[in-house]
């Protein structure tokens, strides 16, 4: 595999071809905010808090740096006026949906997002998919998934694999941004195992 020259930050970096964006600052201890990464995943590129600006043949692009392969001779700036800005609007709508979620508070007030910015969401869920894909790529078990569309779009355990699958793995737990995931396998677990306090009080 070909090794790539590329400068982030201004640092000269040396990549190997196929690598991306990421991989490389991560590889030179160069730090990108991400919400949707995860090293045993295959790339998503749905929260894009990861934008960075990259300069190439002239041109300059505001790409995900998970999903955006090097290049050689690449430029790349990780922070920049247009690049915070990006991050700090996308903030404010994640806000919108957890604006108590610890994750997003930290990088709220790194890039001074303000967390009223936009009406609230009754979803806590970002989409970020880390619970469905983890579920989906390393335990093989689809416990948990995406259902409808658009707006209403969300995730959710499927109660029959959860019931068998769920209550001794809960790896997904730790991955979620916005804590939302513990909240939704607690209400399929009151469903599907009921604890005696959802037992109807017996009479007489
Ligand atoms: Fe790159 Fe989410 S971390 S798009």
């Amino acid at each position: 595999m070909s090794e790539i020259l590329l400068q982030i930050d201004g640092i000269e970096v040396k990549a190997k071809e196929g690598m991306s964006i990421l991989e490389a600052a991560q590889s030179a201890g160069i730090y990108i905010p991400t919400l949707c990464h995860h090293e045993k995943l295959q790339p998503y590129g749905a929260c894009r808090i990861c934008t960075v600006e990259a300069e190439t043949g002239g041109r300059t692009n505001l790409v995900a740096a998970c999903v955006s392969p090097v290049q050689p001779n690449l430029v790349v700036r990780t922070r920049s006026e247009k690049v915070d800005k990006t991050r700090k609007i996308l903030l404010e709508q994640f806000l919108a949906h957890a604006p108590d979620a610890p994750a997003l508070q930290d990088l709220a007030q790194e890039y001074g997002a303000d967390k009223d910015r936009f009406e609230k969401e009754s979803s806590f869920c970002i989409l970020c998919g880390l619970c469905v894909r983890y579920c989906a790529e390393v335990k093989k078990k689809n416990a948990v998934g995406f259902v409808d569309r658009g707006a209403r779009r969300e995730i959710s355990f499927i109660p029959e694999i959860a019931s068998k699958e769920c209550w001794k793995c809960k790896e997904c737990f730790p991955l979620c941004p916005t804590s939302y995931l513990q909240a939704a396998y607690h209400l399929t677990e009151a469903l599907v195992f009921p604890s005696p306090s959802f037992e109807p009080a017996s009479e007489g």
